[in-house]
């Protein structure tokens, strides 16, 4: 039987790197039925609409989607195309895993999933300009908010993460020394749900500054990390620079409901339709989707393959130091993976 699953090409090196996953999920026989839908500037110039409804609807009926990077039209009146698919979706659970898979680089053995917050905080985008013009004495603002159900909902998620991947710490990352209110609840609420776990899960707690200085310093200390929404953005590009940048790193955006999986990265508009893009970020988003589904027989035959090709035989792309095109790690992982 197959799973429906809206597909959204995106934007930039979006087609490029999706249309290399399909070909990989093609060769292990996925149980996928793709129902092909646009969104970001593709839907733009179709339609005017950066997120049709036709999109919409078709990810409440599945509830499940595997999105290319999409390029948010800049100019007043588009709100972010991923901001508004989240909250339409109530994708809360925004899950980043990074390890490091080619040796000799900056960091060695770093392994660590962060789960951000994806629904509340500062990018609930409240914001105002006061007053009209360019006064100098104009003021811009934002509102933030957590609640304490979302806290709860959030750091309870991470803590079960880490039970299912039989990991061994969450670090709850705050700045409540500052922010005592936003970010004291989002403690408060993650110190509860700690104590449900101890003897099983250890917790450590970390300001969000000192937290970004021990990435650097010493990131094989780190296991799952949970935060808010606007850290957890800010982190996870930090821990994807540490296994040597935005071409690997996946992400999934997970709801009660529906589920997204996606690549960390943008659209690349600067290596779009050259041929250069590496496909793994979104390969690997792929892989999560199949693991979501209970194929994890399936996810790992896509990460073995990706541990031969990339790290034993090096066929790698640009940003992973090599020469291989998009098209010569597809063909090297399908033969991998066959
Ligand atoms: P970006 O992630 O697209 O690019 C940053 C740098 O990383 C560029 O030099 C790019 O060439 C490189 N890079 C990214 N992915 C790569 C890959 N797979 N292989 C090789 N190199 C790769 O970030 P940028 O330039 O800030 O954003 C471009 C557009 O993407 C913007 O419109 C932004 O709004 C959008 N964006 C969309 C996201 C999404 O749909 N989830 C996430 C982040 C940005
Ligand atoms: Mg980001």
């Amino acid at each position: 039987d197959l799973i429906p699953v809206t597909l959204i090409p995106g934007d930039g090196i979006g087609p490029e790197i999706i249309a290399s996953t399909l070909e990989i999920l093609e060769t292990i026989k996925a149980p996928f039925q793709w129902d092909k839908q646009l969104a970001g500037m593709a839907a733009v110039d179709a339609s005017g609409d950066p997120l049709p409804q036709q999109t919409i609807d078709s990810i409440h009926k599945t509830g499940l989607a595997l999105k290319g990077p999409l390029t948010t039209p800049v100019g007043k009146g588009f709100r972010s195309i991923n901001v508004t698919l989240r909250k339409e979706f109530g994708l809360y659970a925004n899950v980043r895993p990074t390890r490091t898979l080619i040796p000799g680089g900056r960091f060695e053995n770093v392994d660590i999933v962060l789960v951000r917050e994806n629904l509340e905080g500062f990018y609930a985008a409240m914001e105002h300009y006061i007053p009209v013009g360019d006064d100098p004495k104009a003021i811009a603002t934002c509102a933030g908010y957590t609640s304490r159900t979302e806290c709860r909902r959030i750091v309870k998620y991470a803590f079960d993460y880490a039970v299912k991947n039989n990991r061994k710490k969450v670090t709850l990352v705050h700045k409540a020394n500052i922010l005592k209110e936003l970010c004291g609840l989002f403690l408060e609420e993650g110190r509860k749900v700690a104590k449900e776990y101890e003897g099983k899960i250890a917790c450590e707690e970390r300001i969000v500054d000192a937290c970004a200085m021990e990435l650097v310093l010493k990131p094989e200390t780190y296991d799952v990390i949970v935060t808010t929404n606007l850290f957890g953005d800010i982190l996870s590009d930090l821990t994807s620079g540490l296994i040597g940048g935005l071409g690997m790193p996946p992400g999934a955006n997970i709801g009660e409901k529906a589920a997204m999986f996606e690549a960390v990265h943008g659209s690349a508009p600067d290596i779009a339709g050259k041929n250069m893009a590496n496909p793994l970020a979104v390969l690997r988003a792929s892989a999560m989707m199949l693991e979501y589904v209970n194929r994890v027989d399936l996810a790992k035959r896509i990460e073995s393959a990706i541990e031969k090709v990339v790290v034993h035989d090096k066929v790698r792309t640009k940003d992973l130091g090599g020469n291989a095109s998009t098209s010569d790690m597809t063909a090297a992982l399908k033969r991998a993976i066959a």
